[in-house]
């Protein structure tokens, strides 16, 4: 309603209102929220606890983009998260879900993050020592692109997935998540297709990353937790009727996303294409996967494999094993390279060869093969990779 208001009052179209909100998603994506009380009433309520204070933050760029460090190791850039849970997936008891290393004046920030022995582990923990129980687990800031064209595909289309007789053992479930309505939908985004749709995703960054309520996740103090007085106890931008964040905000962050075009379709070389399938990565990593508007050319099936302990990531979510990883999309692969980003969910890998070694578990004999390739055929390979 209040969309053909606004396009009434600038005098356009209300066909163009789509468009609109897009641009205004733009702007809400890189806008810096603030601290309870405020001035601007509308838009407080960041954190008490938080990670940054924009998406565009740890979103610097639509692509994947290196973790910084300093000489000390530790990291100075914020594209990227540290997860807590047990074994099962249930959440630290003190420090929540995920380590955020902000927070509002008059609250301790939970920590900070190193790099040691090519890892990434909390440090200058604030609140004391993890649960004996808390497994810690690495995830790096996704690429945005194509993914509007991700939440067109038919749900029809990921479940033929799961039907198909595949190669190599290869099996691939759907991640079937609740959503903030109850109901039970296919996950799509994130690493471990947590999200079913793009609305979810946003409200599930505006919870943990930015310690900010949205109807679907009314928290006003986001991830902290009953140990966390200080924290509970601050001001908010919200009350349990009116979430810090509105449905409208989310909504047109959501448009903004869903307008992001996919990565330019590679021009690819049809030997290294030929490799790709024959090595059994087309298994997993579909070159082409039907949508509602053609074909989508993510490289990814959006189902959930076991990587076997090669990938085991340490932390997870409840019903997914912490060994099992959404197929990781290979559109942009060459961008997240010429950005020296590291590679897989954690960043583990610093080349493609290192992160196919790391294939275990379901992919353990396409991994196989591909080492069996002989060095030219290895190389085309990767050239197909790079081309991405
Ligand atoms: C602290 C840094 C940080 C902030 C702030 C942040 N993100 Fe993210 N974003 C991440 C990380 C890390 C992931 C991977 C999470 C996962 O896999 O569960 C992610 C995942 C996503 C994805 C899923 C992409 C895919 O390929 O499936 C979307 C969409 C997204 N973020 C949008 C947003 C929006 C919108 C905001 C602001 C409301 C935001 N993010 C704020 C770090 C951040
Ligand atoms: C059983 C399914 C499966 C097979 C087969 C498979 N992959 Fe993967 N691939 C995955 C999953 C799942 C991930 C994400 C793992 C993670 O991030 O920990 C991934 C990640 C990757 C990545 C890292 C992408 C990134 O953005 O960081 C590359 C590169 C890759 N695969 C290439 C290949 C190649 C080449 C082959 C064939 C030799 C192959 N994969 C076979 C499931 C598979």
């Amino acid at each position: 309603m209040k969309r053909f208001v606004i396009a009434g009052l600038i005098g356009i179209a209300p066909v163009q209102s789509h468009a609109l909100d897009e641009a205004i998603g733009r702007a809400l994506f890189r806008r810096a929220w603030v601290p309870a009380p405020s001035s601007t009433l509308a838009n407080d309520g960041l954190g008490p606890l938080f990670n940054a204070r924009s998406c565009a933050a740890c979103h610097t760029t639509l692509d994947r983009v290196k973790v910084e460090t300093d000489a000390a190791g530790i990291v100075m850039s914020d594209n990227i998260a540290l997860r807590f849970s047990n074994a099962s997936g249930a959440p630290d008891p003190v420090y929540g879900r995920q380590l955020q290393t902000s927070a509002v004046s008059g609250v301790m920030p939970e920590g900070r993050i190193v790099m040691s022995n090519g890892c990434y582990k909390p440090d200058a923990l604030a609140y004391g020592d993890l649960d004996p129980q808390t497994r810690t687990g690495t995830l790096l800031a996704p690429a945005l692109r194509g993914l509007g064209l991700i939440e067109t595909i038919p749900d029809a289309a990921i479940l033929a997935m799961t039907q198909e007789e595949k190669p190599d053992g290869v099996r691939g479930r759907i991640n079937w998540v609740t959503d903030s309505h109850g109901q039970k939908r296919i996950g799509r985004f994130g690493w471990k297709a947590s999200a079913p749709t793009l609305p979810e995703q946003v409200e599930q960054a505006f919870h943990l990353d930015l310690g900010m309520s949205t109807l679907g996740r009314p928290a006003l103090a986001g991830d902290c937790t009953s140990a966390q007085k200080a924290c509970l106890a601050a001001p908010h931008g919200g009350d349990e009727t009116t979430p810090e964040i509105s449905g409208e905000i989310v909504s047109r962050i959501a448009a903004y996303l869903a307008s992001i075009a996919p990565p330019p379709v590679a021009e690819t070389k049809r030997a290294g294409e030929r490799l790709f399938a024959a090595t059994g990565c087309a298994a997993c990593h579909r070159p082409s996967i039907p949508g509602k508007d053609g074909p989508v050319r993510a490289f990814t099936d959006l189902l959930l494999h076991d990587m076997g302990a090669e990938l085991d990531g340490g932390a997870t979510e409840p019903g997914v094993a912490s060994t099992e990883w959404r197929t990781a999309p290979l559109w942009g692969l060459s961008r997240a390279l010429a950005n020296s980003s590291r590679l897989l969910h954690d960043g583990r890998a610093s080349t493609l060869e290192d992160a196919i070694r790391l294939h275990g578990g379901e992919a353990a004999r396409a991994r196989t093969r591909f080492e069996a390739l002989n060095a030219s055929e290895r190389q085309k390979l990767i050239e197909y990779l790079r081309s991405l």
